[in-house]
């Protein structure tokens, strides 16, 4: 498959799904949400009462998912098993329990092909934690987006503001850590930059002067 990649990975809170939408935006090319499989995943768990610590089920209904994405201009409608999940997917709970389904080796091997689809021309932009270490490691840029877990916090705490949702910063920042922690130390594709990656540490850098920077990189890399 000829088709290039992009793949951008880091923490969670790092700017990665406004940053990816808006590089996939102005190349008009194809985006890849992985974390909205592992939550999809965790979401269908939930929803057939499968217990988050079994992997063989929880591999299948990973392999199973019945999921279908619809691009309308700038957002993007996820129906899960026919229904509307594009909210119910972002919230604390769901990212939680993706966290922990995300940990078990037979559920991402499922997600692995399905990820690997979305590879079609003109080219893909991937967002996740191991685009460029395990799914898309012959990506010609590979970026890992980072910021200080505190602006992350602070990030995450605007944005549920502005969505009306009360939430308290300090604990935000506790919960930010521990799936930090989690994603980085699992003994599978553990959070971590791919060697050839460029890291960009947006904590004191603005989207737009993120944007620019990435679209600097891709020219140079041509
Ligand atoms: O990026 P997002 O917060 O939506 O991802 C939810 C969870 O899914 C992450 O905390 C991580 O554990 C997992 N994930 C992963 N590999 C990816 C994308 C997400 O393990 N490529």
């Amino acid at each position: 498959n000829a088709a290039p990649v992009v793949t951008i990975d880091g923490p969670g809170g790092a700017g990665k799904g406004t940053i990816s939408r808006l590089i996939a935006e102005r190349l008009g090319w194809h985006l890849l949400d992985s974390g909205a499989l592992y939550r999809l995943t965790a979401l269908a768990a939930a929803k057939h009462e499968v217990a988050l610590d079994d992997e063989a089920t929880l591999a299948e209904v990973a392999r199973d998912l019945d999921v279908v994405f619809v691009a309308e201009g700038e957002a993007t409608t996820v129906l899960l098993e026919g229904r509307d999940a594009t909210t119910t997917i972002r919230t604390e709970q769901i990212g939680d329990a993706a966290s922990q389904v995300a940990a078990l080796p037979a559920v991402r091997q499922a997600l692995l092909q399905r990820q690997r689809d979305f590879q079609q021309a003109p080219g893909l932009v991937a967002d996740g934690r191991d685009m460029g270490t395990v799914v898309f490691v012959d990506a010609p840029l590979k970026i890992f987006l980072t910021a200080s877990a505190e602006e992350r916090a602070r990030r995450r705490h605007l944005q549920l503001q502005e969505a009306g949702v009360n939430a308290n910063l300090s604990s935000l920042l506790k919960e930010i850590q521990a799936r930090d922690a989690r994603d980085m130390q699992r003994s599978v594709a553990p959070l971590k930059p791919a060697d050839d990656a460029i890291t960009l540490d947006t904590t004191r850098l603005t989207i737009p002067e993120v944007v620019d920077r990435l679209t600097e990189l891709l020219t140079e890399r041509g």
